[in-house]
Parts: structure tokens; sequence; C-alpha cells
């Protein structure tokens, strides 16, 4: 599929669909492929589109991986139950973890996570399904800032030169690929998918453990899943384009019950953005900040220092990993 840009503003969702559910049945004919659902306006796009091209010869599934937000997998899941898609769990928390073991590099962590995923657990699914396909959401700025070396974004294979037939045993389709947030957002909308999904924030592929600055143990994300929680409570109704905590590496000292308490730090970041290109952070009020810091403190454990990000992209990035 070409790679030209079709911006949001010129983009007839419609027409987009139309054609797109073509070229997937094309490419995949009498076949058979998988997809990966993680509940993100991305991935539910392609799901539908793909069923719309393929019916029950997609088979979709949510990789429960360990680093997804609280009560995702259950959320996603009986969503899609509803629109008559049939999603099954996989649960590979383990080889995420075994991967992430001891990786504190943030490239050499979004690795981990990326050939945990492709290799390992879609190697296996499609060995497994004999499927010879694999439809993935990938859009245009994950190329964009693959290919120019600022992130390495999980998902992107043949723009750095990486076949997945050869490296995975499998081909991947990309029908977001021309696309940027803004226009997924409409063809999302066009599919009847409901506002909780066309208009949710990002969240990145490698989940938390892009949250989590050093390594990601089970503890740290858990620590981290904690402290969403409350960021996405206080925040979503911001109308940011994406909000988010992020655990600290360093420790500060603080006090706790009269005693010095060397414990966590956790930021919270909040960005207005069109197309994540380029993101201001957002005014928030100081209450709203006062809320969030002092609901963290007390239901994070050991966290005693809560900072709020005022950098904008560029250059900082979004994520903190
Ligand atoms: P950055 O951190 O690069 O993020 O400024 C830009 C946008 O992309 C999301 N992001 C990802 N999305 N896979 C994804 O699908 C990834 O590996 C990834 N890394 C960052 C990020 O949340 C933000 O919306």
């Amino acid at each position: 599929m070409a790679s030209d840009e079709i911006p949001a503003g010129s983009l007839d969702p419609q027409q987009f669909i139309r054609e797109q559910v073509r070229e997937i049945g094309e490419a995949v004919g009498q076949g058979t492929a998988v997809n990966a659902l993680s509940g993100g306006v991305d991935s539910s796009a392609v799901t539908l589109l793909g069923h719309r091209a393929l019916g029950d010869r997609l088979k979709t599934y949510f990789v429960q991986n360990g680093l997804m937000r609280e009560g995702e997998p259950e959320r996603v899941i009986s969503l899609f139950a509803g629109l008559g898609v049939k999603v099954e769990l996989v649960d590979a928390q383990e080889e995420f973890f075994a991967a992430l073991k001891g990786v504190t590099d943030p490239e050499e962590k979004r690795e981990a996570v990326t050939q945990t995923f492709y290799k390992k657990v879609f190697g296996r699914l499609v060995r497994e399904s004999g499927a010879r396909f694999l439809l993935q959401g990938t859009i245009l700025t994950d190329v964009d800032e693959t290919v120019a070396g600022i992130k390495r974004q999980h998902n992107v294979f043949a723009q750095l030169g990486i076949d997945p037939e050869q490296a995975f045993g499998y081909a991947i389709l990309e029908p977001l690929v021309r696309l940027r947030k803004d226009g997924v957002r409409k063809v999302a909308e066009a599919l009847d998918l409901p506002a909780s999904v066309f208009r949710r924030m990002p969240f990145p592929g490698p989940a938390l453990a892009a949250r989590v600055i050093g390594e990601a143990t089970p503890e740290r994300i858990a620590l981290v899943r904690k402290a969403t929680v409350i960021t996405e409570e206080l925040l979503s109704s911001s109308g940011a384009f994406q909000c988010m905590a992020i655990l600290h590496q360093d420790r500060v000292t603080g006090m706790r019950d009269n005693r010095r308490d060397y414990g966590l730090q956790i930021e919270i970041r909040c960005w207005d953005s069109v197309d994540a290109r380029r993101a201001l952070p957002t005014r928030l009020d100081w209450e709203t900040l006062e809320n969030l810091s002092l609901r963290i403190l007390d239901e994070v454990p050991g966290v005693v220092s809560v900072t709020y990000n005022i950098a904008p992209k560029p250059p900082s990035t979004m994520e903190a990993v």
C-alpha cells in the first residue's frame, strides 16, 4: 500500500473504508489473517476494516502483555463482543516481563517489547492459526518518527528495511499507514465505533513500559498503573490530546510520619496536540494539579514527589521512553 499522506481535511472516510476493505480482501484472497486489538483507535479501526473484508477469516486477539492499563482486557473484549467481533485473550505476561528483565535503555526496552510481540507471541499465533497475514494499525506518524531515528515505534518494519516475512514468517498489512491520528479518528467514527473509541487518547504500543524510566518490573508497572488510573480519572475530561503518569528511576528524600522516606517520583504529562508531531503542555488549573498530587501521594505507595512537565515537544517527546 502506498504511503503518501492523506491529510484528515481531504479524507473521505467512507470512500477510504471501501478502498481499504477491497485491498485487504484482495491481498488475503481466500487465506486467513490475524490481528491484535489493544482497544486504541488505530487497532480498533483496523479490526473493523479487517472484519468487513474477511469476516471470520480474521482472528482477533487481545495480547495481555502485563503492561496494559487497569481493566483494559475485559473492557475491550466486552466492547467488541457488543459489536459482533469475537476477541481471544492471549496471556503473554511472563514472556514480556522475561524479555524486559534487567533492560533499562529506552530503545532496548522498545526492541524487547517489539521482538516479544512479533517474533514470539505473534509468530506462535500465526503458526497455530495457519494465517499468512497480520493486519496492524501503523499510522504515518509512527513511520516518520522511526525512520527519522527519534523513537523506534513498535510497529514499523518495512520502512526500516526489515522484511516481516523473513524476520517473522508472515506478511504485514497496514491499512492506516497513509493517515495521521486525526484521519484515523474520522475513519473510526465512520465505521460506527463508539465515541469512547474514536475519541480515545492515544496509548503507546510498548504500553506502560514506555512510562517507567529504567527497568519495567511487574512491581514498577503496578505502581505506574495506579498513578495512570488517577491521572486519567482527573484529566481525561480536560480536552487534552493525551495525558500520562511516568515513574522515575531516581529517588528523592521525602518525609512520612516524621521520618525520612527516600521515595519515588511520579511525573505527570498532559499534552495539547493535533497530530502528535508537535505538542504543548496543557495549561491545567492549579486546583486540578493539586488534586492530582494529593491523590497520587495518598494512593500510590512510596511516592513522595509529583511533578508536572512544562517542556514542549520538541525538544521533549510525548512519552518518556
Ligand atoms: P512520542 O513519545 O514519540 O509520541 O512523542 C507520539 C505519539 O505516539 C505514541 N507512541 C506510540 N504509539 N507505538 C505506538 O503505537 C509506539 O511505540 C509509540 N511510542 C509513542 C505516543 O503515546 C504519542 O501519542
